[in-house]
């Protein structure tokens, strides 16, 4: 069971969950505060202790835990999609493909937890050895925090979640306050599926003081964060003793070079620059395109964007709804509006309608402009031409972020060169750079982050190594 109790009680200290397409109520959850905070720890603590004396989560059973809860939303998966498009207005085609990848998640996390060993070491290879077994076995790192983005509320909570079972680490984990009642009702079945009650402990919207607490408290060894730079390595600097993961912000380059099919980018585009409104750490937001196909490149997908069906994120056909609030409308359009001002034309979009901000492209904005420079985070994608490779790759790695780029081009040598000066945690060719896949190592680099999340990733800075030195007797 949760220490803290996650039902919200009547009152005046409780926080309403809404759909933000038309505002419906969704639920309530408790405001958690620092005393919650306390005890939650505590109670991961014991559950870490009680692991470690009783064993009473041990390797074959957290495994099996993970595939059971594989099964058990694959069964549920329709609920859990339509819950996810309510509470975090994701188009419901965008929701189902989430649920899919998070069995992906749970299962390659499973897997780990069947695998997950130490190392021999050979004593004997220097003198004061001789005589000695050694070996590093891997342990628990501890309790983690696990502090969670609203924009894919199962499967980025399942991403730190499934791998602490696998190493054996009990959570303590702080949703995004938009979007709690996924991550409840995913911590729900993962008790259905084994996992002793309590093992995760989730804390509802405590705001910032409830999140400083967590952040601050001495129990957990491990803070992982997924969210936005400034607050990323605001964490690591008040946590210098703790492991830090940290999974940030980004805004996507895409190199379209002279011999790239433009109308097959322009329909990659419209799926990894638009999807979910462009709310994910790698949609496409600028579009580098070489001069002599920039004209071809700006028609064919201004014509894909205004195709694009814009409304309510229940509805089948819907491929972008709202924003996940009002005001992160606002502060696009101001972007929108600055870059216009400057001097961009905006080709296609560019205003919000009935509360959605409607596929924006803007062609040529200025090199300073916000759009350029910052993480847009919505549904705004840049064009930007270039006359030579070393510009475009120049233009491409100008920024704070380095999360993932990506560039279509039928020409090898140049797609290894990519791979070899993009300075990005990964570099996709001839697709956006949206593409992930759950088992890959994902994170990036400067401003963005400093880990690779994936379940085999994760479960290793999850875990620490213990070295046992024995006599050979
Ligand atoms: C993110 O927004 O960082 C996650 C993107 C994804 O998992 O596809």
């Amino acid at each position: 069971m949760n220490t803290v109790p996650t039902s919200a009680p009547v009152g005046d200290d409780r926080v309403v969950v809404h759909n933000p397409f038309d505002g419906a109520v969704l639920g309530h959850v408790p405001r958690h505060g620092p005393e919650d905070v306390d005890r939650a720890c505590l109670a991961a603590q014991d559950m870490l202790d009680a692991n470690l004396r009783g064993r009473i989560f041990p390797q074959h059973a957290r495994a099996a835990t993970l595939d059971r809860a594989a099964a058990l939303l694959e069964a549920q998966s329709d609920a859990f999609a339509r819950l996810i498009s309510s509470e975090a207005a994701k188009p419901i085609t965008a929701a189902r493909g989430e649920v899919a990848r998070c069995i992906d998640t749970l299962r390659f996390s499973a897997a780990e937890a069947r695998s997950l060993v130490g190392e021999m070491v050979p004593m004997e290879a220097s003198e004061p050895g001789a005589g000695r077994l050694g070996f590093a076995l891997r342990v628990p790192l501890g309790v983690i925090a696990a502090i969670t983005p609203f924009n894919f509320p199962l499967n980025l909570v399942a991403h730190k979640v499934a791998p602490a079972i696998a190493a054996g680490c009990p959570v303590v984990l702080k949703p995004a306050p938009q979007t709690p009642l996924t991550s409840l009702r995913f911590v729900a079945l993962l008790e259905e599926a084994g996992m002793p009650d309590g093992w995760v402990q989730t804390l509802t919207d405590g705001g910032r003081e409830a999140g400083e607490a967590l952040v601050s408290h001495p129990v957990p060894r491990m803070v992982t964060f997924t969210g936005s730079v400034g607050v990323g390595w605001a964490i690591a600097a008040a946590a210098p003793k703790k492991r830090i993961a940290l999974e940030l912000g980004s805004n996507a380059p895409v190199i379209v070079t002279a011999d790239a099919d433009v109308d097959l980018v322009a329909r990659k585009v419209r799926a990894g620059g638009f999807s979910y409104a462009g709310q994910s750490c790698i949609s496409v937001q600028r579009v580098l395109v070489d001069r002599t196909v920039h004209a071809a490149l700006r028609d064919a997908l201004t014509l894909e964007v205004s195709q694009i069906v814009v409304g309510d994120p229940a509805a089948e056909t819907t491929e972008v709804g709202p924003m996940i609030s009002e005001r992160e409308t606002e502060r696009l359009r101001g972007w929108i509006d600055d870059a216009a001002a400057a001097g961009a034309t905006v080709l296609v979009g560019g205003k919000v309608d009935d509360g959605i901000m409607l596929p924006t492209v803007i062609d040529n904005p200025p090199a300073d402009a916000a759009l350029c420079r910052r993480e847009a985070f919505g549904p705004v994608v840049v064009i930007i031409p270039f006359d030579t490779l070393d510009e475009a790759f120049a233009i491409a790695n100008d920024t704070d972020f380095g999360l993932h780029a990506s560039i279509f081009t039928d020409d090898l040598g140049v797609a290894m060169r990519a791979v070899r000066e993009l300075d990005f945690g990964g570099v996709v060719v001839n697709d956006v750079p949206t593409v992930r896949v759950d088992q890959q190592p994902y994170g990036g680099v400067r401003d963005a982050g400093n880990t690779r999340e994936g379940p085999a990733h994760t479960v290793r800075e999850m875990t620490e190594l213990r070295f046992v030195s024995l006599p050979l007797g």
